[in-house]
């Protein structure tokens, strides 16, 4: 028996409404926005995300599937989303027209240790906006990440809120991280260790709980914001309370990607559980070789998003399939696949038995699939073309005809 790898999980026929929900929600949001739908190979050369992510990140030390295929060229599975469209935009020069906002609903692989919530492979819905410094820009993609969200019915989530200002600030900040990390250096594990002497601003996601303890007194990166930095993060706060969007400022975010610059948030559940993360990465363009370009982005985990929903009691779209055709006799089956085949014509959605059930398997099997409607053809209903549509919720029958089957049927929808 070969079993689905450790750290992942099958998405089952029973759950597909579930995934349906957000990824409408998703879909249905974007479009308010006018932002368009993006895909990129599920695996990328591997310097991409060493690049980008950064070589000194837990995602690209501990947690890349790397391989070398065939033409012996080392290539990975995709970490995050962020890279590969970072790299299309470059690739398909598709800055030509600015600013361009796109999303994108796909798996990601990281070899993490697998717990409740952290996959092996897991999906985002991701938001990636090309284009503008303008704090309005970061506002408008956190206003579609509020929106998603309220679509599905999320009220309450918490936002946490930083600036990790930009390189110059940065600079400023790590020299006294690093003193703060030496003065402690006895007492650290050793990854910060050597996080401390390579980019200490990654010590403060270190994942030790005895780390963490002692970086509740580490220096705080918006005390060391330039001025320009400080005046963005104030606008985005601003531009936050004009929407409505509330927040929590965290001056110890600073989120496990190297490639952030000013803002970074998270959207929290009550546990303090990310289901959404991203931040402004204005670099990030030119170091990858293409035009300075000021972007903004956020991925939102879909497996974390969902078991938050299911824990909030938030109700998904239900699989509503309309109209089952039973057979009560063999000499039906014929009339009841031209039913089917003119329901569906029509675009009512409909099925009939295709498995030879007996008469009430079938109206079993349709109760189960939550069929809104049946219909029954027999001996009698051939003979006079006259057939019963019975509705499922409330076991009313109404009389159609069979020359009129999709108008009847349609008439019979509309009126409930
Ligand atoms: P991230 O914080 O690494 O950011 O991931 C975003 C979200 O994906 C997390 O908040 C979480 O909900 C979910 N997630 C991450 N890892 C796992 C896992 N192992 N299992 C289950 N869910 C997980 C990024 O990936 C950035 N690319 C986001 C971004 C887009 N920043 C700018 N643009």
């Amino acid at each position: 028996m070969i079993n689905v790898p450790k750290g992942t999980k099958d998405m089952l026929p029973s759950h597909s409404r579930k995934w349906r929900t957000v990824e409408n929600a998703a879909k249905k949001t974007a479009a308010l926005y006018n932002v368009k739908q993006i895909r990129t190979p599920v695996f990328e050369s591997a310097d991409l995300f060493l690049r980008s992510i950064g070589d000194s990140t837990d995602i690209v030390n501990k947690e890349m599937y790397i391989f070398e295929d065939k033409g012996g060229r080392k290539m990975a599975l995709r970490p995050e989303g962020t890279a590969g469209v970072m790299r299309s935009f470059i690739e398909n020069n598709l800055g030509d027209t600015l600013p361009l906002k796109v999303f994108y609903i796909e798996s990601l692989y990281r070899y993490e240790q697998p717990q409740a919530g952290r996959y092996r492979e897991h999906h985002q819905f991701g938001a990636e906006f090309f284009g503008s410094a303008l704090p309005e820009f970061d506002v408008e993609l956190l206003s579609l990440a509020r929106d998603f969200l309220r679509e599905i019915g999320f009220t309450g989530l918490v936002l946490r809120l930083n600036s990790i200002g930009c390189p110059k600030c940065r600079a400023e900040y790590n020299k006294a991280l690093r003193a703060f990390l030496s003065s402690i250096e006895d007492k650290l594990c050793g990854d910060c260790k050597r996080r401390a002497l390579t980019n200490p601003l990654r010590a403060l996601d270190c994942k030790v709980p005895s780390c963490k303890a002692l970086y509740e007194n580490a220096p705080i990166i918006t005390d060391y914001l330039c001025d320009e930095c400080r005046a963005h993060f104030g606008s985005v706060q601003s531009g936050l309370d004009a929407v409505g969007i509330e927040y929590e400022l965290d001056g110890k975010l600073v989120r496990g990607l190297d490639y952030y610059t000013r803002t970074v948030f998270e959207f929290c559940d009550n546990e303090k559980l990310a289901l959404m993360g991203g931040g402004r990465y204005d670099g990030l363009c030119e170091q990858l070789g293409g035009k300075p370009t000021p972007c903004v982005g956020f991925g939102c985990g879909i497996e974390r998003l969902i078991a938050a929903a299911e824990s909030r009691g938030i109700e998904f779209e239900k699989d509503s399939p309309q109209v089952f055709v039973s057979a009560q006799c063999d000499g039906a089956r014929t009339e009841c696949a031209r039913i089917v085949k003119a329901l569906r014509d029509g675009g009512i959605s409909a099925e009939r038995d295709l498995m030879g059930k007996s008469l009430k398997a079938q109206f079993k099997y349709a109760d189960r699939q939550g069929f809104a409607y049946v219909i029954t053809i027999g001996e009698s209903e051939l003979a006079t073309g006259e057939y019963n549509v019975k509705c499922m919720a409330d076991g009313s029958v109404t009389p159609i005809h069979k020359n009129s089957v999709t108008d009847d049927v349609r008439r019979i929808i509309c009126q409930r």
